[in-house]
């Protein structure tokens, strides 16, 4: 089985979160690959059984570089018709999209949109999402943000305890694939 990670992180938080996940997965025995979007060009989703992908809230939405990557991978997709009305399911082809946000305003409805959104291009193309995973990110720059908003005080976040957590939904999501039970 073999894995890859794609993320864009403008302040460190998601890329803390990205390397908690591909920490899991070598915990797990799974072959993890890191890569930044921005070196991600010539990836090709189908040549992985699991793609998570991850970024942070922007405005409720997914932030421009991962946004772009995202439909220029699905339109060279589409133009090579492996976009399918009813989008049926391919076998051992997988996603998680993970987010990581600072809620300041309405908390994790924040994240939530955005996910959605980038999940459905992995649904349009076959893929069975095993994941969305949210995580709380300091908004760096904005003490108000990180200590007013409707999550209260979130400096420091994603802290140890929140990793630990995204490590073990990795390696949840990593021994289910590979047909073994659960947490260690
Ligand atoms: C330009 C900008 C817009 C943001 N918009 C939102 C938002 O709409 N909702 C939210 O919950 N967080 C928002 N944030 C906070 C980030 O999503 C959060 O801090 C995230 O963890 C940053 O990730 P990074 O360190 O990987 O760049 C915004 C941050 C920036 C810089």
């Amino acid at each position: 089985m073999n894995a890859i990670i794609v993320y864009w992180s403008k302040t460190g938080n998601t890329k803390k979160v990205a390397r908690a996940i591909e920490e899991g997965f070598r915990e797990a025995g799974v072959d993890a690959l890191l890569t930044r979007v921005e070196d991600a060009g010539d990836l090709d989703f189908f040549s992985y059984d699991l793609v998570c992908v991850g970024f942070p809230s922007y405005q409720w939405r997914v932030p421009k570089p991962m946004d772009e990557f995202l439909k220029t991978k699905f339109n060279a997709y589409r133009s090579q018709k492996r976009v399918i009305e009813g989008a049926p399911k391919l076998p051992g082809k997988n996603a998680v999209i993970f987010c990581t946000y600072s809620g300041p305003h309405t908390g994790i409805r924040e994240a939530i949109p955005p996910v959605l959104y980038a999940a459905q291009f992995f649904e349009h193309l076959g893929f069975t999402i095993l994941g969305e995973w949210y995580v709380v990110g300091e908004f760096h720059g904005s003490l108000e943000m990180s200590t007013m908003g409707r999550l209260g005080d979130i400096r420091g976040r994603p802290n140890e305890a929140d990793l630990r957590a995204v490590k073990l939904d990795a390696i949840r999501v990593a021994n289910m694939l590979k047909g073994k039970p659960g947490i260690p």
